[in-house]
C-alpha cells in the first residue's frame, strides 16, 4: 500500500524527537500501521537548522501553509505551539481535507470546539494525545478504555515543569528560579514558561480532560486556575509535618447535587501515603475515578522530546488505521457524539468543596486559639488537625497551622475574613485546598 505521507510542522523538543521515532522505529511501526508513516516535509523558519536536523530526502520548507496546501500531505502534525499560527495551520489543513496531529494543548482547550466542529464537518480527524500528560496515553484511556463508566472525577499532575521545580525545591532545597532554568533546559517549560508556573498549561490540560470525561465543550475560561508561584518553602515543610505533600493538581468533578462540574488548577496538599502524592520530577500522574472500574491511575513522563513523541506517533499510527472508515463511526473527538453533547455548567469557585490547610501569623497570647476555632465552629467548619510551632525565646508571635475537613468554599471564604480581622493575626493568612483522593 502507498505510504501515508506526514508534514511536520514545527520542528522544536517535540517536533525534533516525533522525527526521531518514527525514523528509529519505522518498520515496528509500519507493521502497526499497516502501510508505511513517512514525513515527506518539515517546516520551521530557522530553514538551516532544519536541513541540518533531517539530512537529504526530506522537503524543509518556512511556511507552513505550503504544507498544508501540498496535496501530496495526508497528516499534518501541528507541533509549533500556540493559539496564532497554529490555529491558522490547523484550521486551513481541515480545511483542505488533512487529517491532523497536535500536542498543542492551548490551541485545543481555547478554541477546540471550533476546531472539532470542522473537523466533523469536513470528515477529517484532529488526534491529541501529546496534548495531555505528554507520553501517557490517558486520552485514550477515558475516551475509549472507560467508556463503560459514569465518571466521577480526575485528579492529576499534569504539568512537569511545576512537579519538577517542587520536586527539586523539596528534595534539594534548591531556588525555583534554577530550578525553573534548568526544566527550560531540559525542554520541559513552554515557550512562555509562565503558562508551567501559574498553571495556565496543567489548566489547558484539564479543561480538555474534562470535556472528553463529562461530555462538555471545552470551557477554559471558566477554569479556577492559580500556580505555584505564591507558595512558600515554609508551607511545604509544614505540609511534611503533618504527612502531606504540595501538588499542583488539576481537579475535575461531577457535583450532581448543583447540576454542574468542578474544574480547578492549584496547590494541593495530598495525604503523603498516596501514590500520587509520591509523584516526583517531570513525571505526571493521572486519577481517574469511574463508577465501574473505580480508583485508576496513569503514571509517566509528561513532557520531554522522545515521551511526547511517543503519543504523537501513536496518533499518527490511530488515524492511518482509521482513515479509510465512515466519519461517523469513528472514536468521536471528544468522546461524546457531536449531537449528544451535554451544556452541564462548570460551577463558580464558591460552591467547591474541598479541605484547607491554613497557616495563621498569631501573637502568642491567650485566647488566640480558642477565638479562632470559634470562628471556624461558627461557620460550621471542622478541624482535622492543628499545629503550633513553640515559639523561640524573645519571640512573641508563633504560627498556628489548621488542617480543617471537607467544607464549603464560600464558608471558608467568609470564616477566613473574620480571622483575618482579629488583631492577633499578624499577617495575610496563608490557605491552601487539601485532597483526600480516596
Ligand atoms: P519548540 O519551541 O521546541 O518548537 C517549536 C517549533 O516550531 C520550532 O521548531 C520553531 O522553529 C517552529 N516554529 C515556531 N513558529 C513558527 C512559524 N511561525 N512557522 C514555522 N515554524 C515555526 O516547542 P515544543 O516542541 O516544546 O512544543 C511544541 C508543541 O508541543 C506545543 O504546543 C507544546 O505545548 C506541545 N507540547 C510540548 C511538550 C514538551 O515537552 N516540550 C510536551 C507536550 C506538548 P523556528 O523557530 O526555527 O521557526
Ligand atoms: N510545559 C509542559 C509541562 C510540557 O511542563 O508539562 C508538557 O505538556
Amino acid at each position: 500500500m502507498k505510504p501515508i505521507r506526514v508534514g511536520l510542522l514545527g520542528f522544536g523538543t517535540v517536533g525534533g524527537g516525533t522525527f526521531q521515532v518514527l525514523t528509529r522505529n519505522q518498520e515496528e511501526i509500519s507493521r502497526r500501521a499497516g502501510r508505511r508513516i513517512e514525513i515527506a516535509a518539515v517546516c520551521r523558519r530557522d530553514l538551516a537548522a532544519a536541513r541540518a536536523q533531517v539530512g537529504e530526502g526530506v522537503r524543509v520548507v518556512a511556511d507552513p501553509m505550503e504544507i498544508v496546501r501540498d496535496p501530496e500531505i495526508d497528516i499534518v502534525v501541528e507541533l509549533i505551539g500556540g493559539e496564532g499560527v497554529a490555529k491558522d495551520v490547523v484550521l486551513a489543513a481541515i480545511e483542505n481535507g488533512k487529517h491532523v496531529v497536535t500536542a498543542n494543548k492551548a490551541l485545543l482547550a481555547v478554541h477546540g470546539n471550533e476546531v472539532f466542529t470542522k473537523a466533523q464537518a469536513k470528515g477529517v480527524m484532529v488526534a491529541f494525545e501529546a496534548a495531555v500528560a505528554g507520553g501517557i496515553p490517558i486520552i485514550k484511556a477515558l475516551r475509549e478504555s472507560l467508556a463503560g463508566n459514569r465518571i466521577e472525577w480526575v485528579a492529576g499532575i499534569i504539568n512537569g515543569t511545576t512537579n519538577f521545580i517542587l520536586s527539586e525545591m523539596r528534595a534539594k532545597g534548591l531556588d525555583f528560579d534554577v530550578v525553573l532554568k534548568e526544566a527550560q533546559r531540559l525542554g520541559y517549560a513552554e515557550a512562555d514558561p509562565t503558562f508551567d508556573i501559574e498553571g495556565v498549561d496543567a489548566a489547558h490540560k484539564l479543561t480538555i480532560l474534562s470535556a472528553i470525561a463529562f461530555g462538555t465543550p471545552v470551557q477554559f475560561d471558566k477554569a479556577h486556575v492559580e500556580g505555584i508561584t505564591g507558595l512558600q518553602a515554609i508551607d511545604i515543610k509544614y505540609a511534611e509535618q503533618l504527612g502531606y505533600r504540595i501538588k499542583l493538581l488539576g481537579i475535575t468533578r461531577r457535583r450532581d447535587e448543583l447540576g454542574g462540574i468542578e474544574l480547578r488548577v492549584h496547590p494541593t496538599l495530598i495525604p503523603t501515603q498516596r501514590l500520587i502524592a509520591n509523584v516526583e520530577g517531570a513525571m505526571n500522574a493521572v486519577m481517574v475515578q469511574g463508577d465501574a472500574v473505580g480508583t485508576t491511575l496513569y503514571y509517566g513522563k509528561g513532557a520531554g522530546a522522545e515521551p511526547t513523541a511517543s503519543s504523537v506517533v501513536a496518533d499518527l499510527v490511530d488515524v492511518t488505521r482509521l482513515a479509510t472508515a465512515d466519519p461517523d463511526h469513528r472514536v468521536p473527538h471528544l468522546a461524546f457524539q457531536p449531537d449528544q453533547m451535554g451544556s452541564t455548567p462548570i460551577l463558580p469557585m464558591s460552591g467547591v468543596r474541598s479541605s484547607y490547610y491554613l497557616r495563621l501569623r498569631v501573637a502568642d497570647e491567650t485566647g488566640v486559639l480558642s477565638r479562632i476555632t470559634t470562628i471556624l465552629a461558627e461557620n460550621d467548619i471542622s478541624i482535622d488537625a492543628v499545629l503550633q510551632r513553640e515559639s523561640l525565646q524573645g519571640e512573641r508571635q508563633t504560627d498556628l497551622i489548621i488542617l480543617t475537613h471537607v467544607t464549603v468554599e464560600e464558608r471558608m471564604d467568609r470564616a477566613q475574613e473574620f480571622m483575618q480581622s482579629l488583631p492577633s493575626v499578624l499577617a495575610p493568612i496563608v490557605r491552601i485546598r487539601k485532597e483526600d483522593l480516596a
